[in-house]
């Protein structure tokens, strides 16, 4: 793993609007894959404003999400489709058509999870993947103990999980207790992936995941044996 270390959350924000927009520009039709919480939130405004300098257009870019809340309506407040189009589709020239997330309200969650597996695996491979990471070192919603070939599935959450993103809703009985997730195996899929991680808080987890043993208990511990994957932090490791 290549590891960028940054001063601040500012630097390497910009580090990673840069990543992507070289990788959109590099690329015929560019399929990125997405993460949501609020490490990413930097970075998708600075998208937003260099798409509106002109340099960038995102109008052939497809794009897959990580993951989505089961239960939550897309314009749910909390739902991560209503994330995606606040932050980032709504204000860049991306064909909503084709910016994908799992549907959270799906009937049948397990086909769900199928479907958006098999749609990423005709549209994909993946170009670029953005991670954050769990202060339990999970990437997408797979928990701790989540086998690494594991495909794009329903995640209960753990409860630290749902304590942690408690924060995002009015009260803690209000967080859903289950996600689709892009599996491991999934995210593994991508040829290239930038794990975004801020703040002391992480800093315990992130030497595991990157000096650690490679274990399904600290799921971002196997990005060491993908060939292109780069930390972009301002943890000093
Ligand atoms: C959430 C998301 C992850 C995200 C992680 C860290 O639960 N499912 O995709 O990377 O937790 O979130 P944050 O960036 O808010 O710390």
């Amino acid at each position: 793993m290549n590891v960028l270390k940054f001063n601040n959350n500012e630097e390497l924000s910009t580090k990673a609007a840069e990543v992507i927009i070289e990788k959109i520009k590099a690329t015929e039709n560019p399929v990125i894959g997405l993460a949501t919480g609020s490490t990413p939130e930097r970075t998708y405004e600075l998208l937003v404003e260099k798409y509106n300098n002109g340099e960038v257009s995102f109008k052939d870019v497809t794009t897959f999400n990580l993951d989505e809340y089961v239960g939550l309506d897309p314009e749910h407040i909390n739902s991560y489709h209503r994330f995606m189009n606040e932050r980032l589709f709504d204000h860049v020239d991306i064909d909503k058509n084709n910016t994908y997330l799992p549907n959270g309200l799906a009937e049948n969650a397990e086909e769900e999870a199928a479907r958006f597996d098999a749609l990423i695996h005709e549209k994909g491979p993946i170009d670029l993947q953005v991670l954050g990471l769990g202060l339990n070192g999970h990437i997408g919603f797979n928990e701790p103990g989540t086998p690494f070939d594991a495909r794009t599935h329903v995640a209960a959450l753990v409860e630290s999980t749902r304590e942690a993103n408690a924060r995002f809703f009015d009260h803690i009985d209000e967080v859903p207790t289950d996600a689709i997730s892009m599996g491991i195996g999934t995210i593994l899929d991508a040829k290239e992936i930038i794990l975004l991680v801020q703040g002391e808080a992480k800093a315990d987890i992130l030497r595991q995941v990157v000096q650690g043993e490679i274990t399904e208990d600290v799921p971002a511990s196997i990005l060491q044996k993908h060939p292109n994957v780069t930390v972009i932090t301002d943890i000093e490791l």
